[in-house]
Order: C-alpha cells, then sequence, then structure tokens
C-alpha cells in the first residue's frame, strides 16, 4: 500500500465542479487583483475567525512582515519567538528591521513555554542584558527591550495564549499570533488568531486552508491595524497614486481569493475528519513502544496541521516506512537557533534543550482529510513492526 504525505489531488476532485467555473469567469471578465472575490473572502474569513478585519496578502511571511510593520516594530526592535517553528515566522522579524530573540518551548505541546518567556523578560527588563543565553555577537548591541512576541501555534494547536498574553501585557509588548498552521483552531473555546493584536496565516497549497499558488491573511480587532496593513499590501496607497508610505506588491489576487472561499465553507468539516484521523492514530499508536503520540493541551482543539510523533530512531524509522511505501515529513529538523543562517548569532548547542530534543526526533506521518481508515492502519502496523523489531 501507498500512504502518501500529503494528496491535494484527492481534495480537488471534491471541488473541481466549482473551482473550474471560477477561474473560467474571473478570466472573462479580467477580474485578477483585488475585487469582489477578495472582499467576499475577507469579510468571510474574518467571520470564520472571530475577528473584525481580515486583509489578504501574498503569503504568511508577508502576513507576519506586514503585522509587524503595522504594530511599529522596526530597526533595533526585538521580538521574541520560538527556535522550533519555520524559518518565516523569523525572516519576518528580521526582514522589518528588528532581531528575532528566543525562548524554549513545552515539553508537551511543542509551543511557546510562558514560563520561559517570563524569565526571559524578566532578564531583559532587569538589564541583565543577557537573558537565558551566553555571551555572544547577538548580546553586545541589545539597544532596546523586547517590542512584541510572536506565539507559533505548531502543527494546528494554539500555544497557551492566556498566558503569553498576560506576560506580555505586563512588559507593553505587542502579541502577534503565527497562525499559519491553525486555521479554525480553537484556544479556550476562541479562534486561533483571534486573541492577539494580529493573527497570520498562510494559504500555502498544504496548509489546512490553502490555496493553488501564494496567499495569506492577517485578521485582527482593530480597524487602525487592518488599514495599515491594507495600505502597506499595496504600495503604500490608500487611493490610487497617492503613497502615504513606501508599502509592498504583497495582495492577495481574486483567483486565490476564489479557490480560497470554495475551501472555507468545506474547513470545518475538514478539521473535523483530521481531528478523527489523528485520534485513529492515537488510539493505534498509544500502546507502542517508544513512541510518543501529540499531546493534546486541554485547553486547546488541534486542527492537526500535521500529526508529529517522537520515536528514539527517527532516521531508521523514517526510512523503513519509506521503504513500506510511506511519506512522511520533518517539521523542523533542524531548530532555529542553529541555522546557518543565524550562525552570526552566536547561538550554541544546547541553549535550548527541549525544542533540539524534540527536533531530534520528531517526524510528520501522513495528515489529511481524505486520509482512510485503512491507510492509518497500514501507517501503525509499519511503525509497530519497526518499534517492535519485527522488520522483515
Ligand atoms: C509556522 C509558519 N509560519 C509562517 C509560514 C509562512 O507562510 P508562507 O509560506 O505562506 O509564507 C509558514 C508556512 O509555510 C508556517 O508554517
Amino acid at each position: 500500500m501507498n500512504v502518501p504525505f500529503l494528496d491535494l489531488k484527492v481534495q480537488f476532485r471534491e471541488i473541481e465542479h466549482e473551482v473550474l467555473p471560477m477561474v473560467k469567469e474571473a478570466m472573462e471578465n479580467a477580474a485578477f487583483i483585488g475585487g469582489p472575490q477578495v472582499s467576499g473572502f475577507e469579510a468571510e474569513f474574518a467571520a470564520f475567525c472571530e475577528s473584525k478585519h481580515c486583509v489578504g496578502v501574498n503569503s504568511g511571511t508577508d502576513a507576519l512582515r506586514f503585522a509587524l510593520l503595522a504594530a511599529g516594530v522596526g530597526p533595533g526592535d526585538e521580538v521574541v519567538t520560538v527556535p522550533h517553528t519555520f524559518i518565516a515566522t523569523t525572516e519576518a522579524i528580521s526582514q522589518v528591521g528588528a532581531r528575532p530573540v528566543f525562548v524554549d518551548i513545552d515539553s508537551r505541546t511543542y509551543n511557546m513555554d510562558p514560563n520561559k518567556l517570563e524569565d526571559f523578560l524578566t532578564q531583559r527588563f532587569n538589564g541583565s542584558g543577557t537573558g537565558n543565553q551566553e555571551p555572544g555577537t547577538r548580546n553586545q548591541a541589545r539597544p532596546k527591550a523586547p517590542k512584541a512576541v510572536i506565539p507559533v501555534h505548531i502543527y494546528g494547536q494554539p500555544a497557551d495564549m492566556e498566558s503569553i498574553l498576560e506576560v506580555a501585557a505586563r512588559r507593553n509588548l505587542v502579541v502577534i499570533e503565527d497562525a499559519c498552521q491553525a486555521h479554525g483552531a480553537l484556544y479556550k473555546g476562541r479562534k486561533a488568531g483571534s486573541l492577539g493584536l494580529a493573527g497570520c496565516f498562510s494559504f500555502y497549497p498544504g496548509k489546512n486552508l490553502g490555496a493553488y499558488g501564494e496567499g495569506g491573511a492577517v485578521v485582527t480587532q482593530r480597524e487602525d491595524i487592518a488599514d495599515k496593513i491594507r495600505m502597506i499590501r499595496d504600495h503604500g496607497q490608500a487611493k490610487k497614486y497617492y503613497h502615504d508610505l513606501e508599502g509592498y506588491n504583497g495582495r492577495l489576487d481574486a483567483i486565490q481569493a476564489g479557490v480560497l472561499r470554495i475551501k472555507l465553507k468545506r474547513l470545518e468539516d475538514w478539521n473535523r475528519a483530521r481531528r478523527q484521523n489523528a485520534k485513529y492514530y492515537d488510539q493505534l499508536l498509544s500502546g507502542i513502544p517508544g513512541v510518543t503520540i501529540p499531546f493534546q493541551s486541554e485547553h486547546a482543539t488541534s486542527v492537526y496541521h500535521l500529526y508529529v510523533i517522537l520515536v528514539d530512531d527517527r532516521d531508521g524509522l523514517q526510512k523503513y516506512l519509506n521503504e513500506k511505501g510511506i511519506g512522511t515529513g520533518l517539521h523542523y529538523p533542524v531548530p532555529l537557533h542553529l541555522q546557518k543562517a543565524y550562525a552570526n548569532q552566536g547561538y550554541k548547542e544546547g541553549e535550548f534543550p527541549v525544542t533540539e530534543s524534540v527536533a531530534k526526533r520528531l517526524l510528520s506521518l501522513p495528515m489529511f482529510p481524505e486520509l482512510r481508515k485503512e491507510q492509518i492502519e497500514y501507517v501503525a502496523d509499519c511503525i509497530k513492526e519497526f518499534q517492535t523489531g519485527l522488520t522483515g
């Protein structure tokens, strides 16, 4: 049996009858940038996210960058995030001229640990200036206190937002949610992305809500933030050719918005199917020696963008599953503080032990709504064979 890591073709068959006429209509009306598809999607996604405003942009990376800019984060500022995320989170921080700094994750949820955020900010605001890190290049010129925090709702499970918001508020830090993996996830019954100053989403094709190209959005309760991002995404103009500031070409295009509207109607069902698949995996994998299944926080309803297990011989298991026709992924094998891109920041191995330990052992299993029961059973059987030494 073959079990792909992700199969977007099967989902296309379900919506083809709506997508193709929509694309044709866009061509016939020459409606490509902006227009009713984009404003329609923005209204629908804002409602879905229980947010007053939604601004469609060109990617999740743009969403993060524009949200930071709109929040007034810029050169010399520090932004606190986690090393256990996709590099887009820190790229956005660096691209506004700020500096990413890290706190470690919680060992069960793999999300930002609010206690470590508190410890880090206490040290920074008390003037020791070194946070929880060894002296290094990054510590030599620390002009300002941290300005913002970006928790990442990793794998589709919201971070502990109440604690993070509380810790951040005491220090006057804004909180921008990286909800790029968490469309529709709930924290204490509230939608991921709706809790901080802004929530940032990616519509990269493989996401729970994925376009047929690039796309992203920022949701916010604040009109001024939404207005600012609307300008930033469109060359700094609120009125054509009147530029109040220099912005970007960062718009969501109309065909992608049309695709997203078609998919958004089905997102709750698809997320439910992912949760059912996760539950079945949990059931089948929980008795297998040496396998740690994903932890579900009592405060969170995950949308299982990814289903990630931990095993000691990760590379061995990945190779075995590959031989058995099962696709897997690594999200993410190298923590950001140990990436070459940040070598000049002076981080060392051992600084963020939870992230490092998780990165060595994590393995993402096939996960998408249309995954069949027998496919999950086959994956679980193969994992059991490998873990119990019954490989043949
Ligand atoms: C956690 C996280 N942040 C940011 C991004 C960036 O999104 P995009 O690829 O749409 O720029 C992604 C997705 O790739 C992501 O998973």
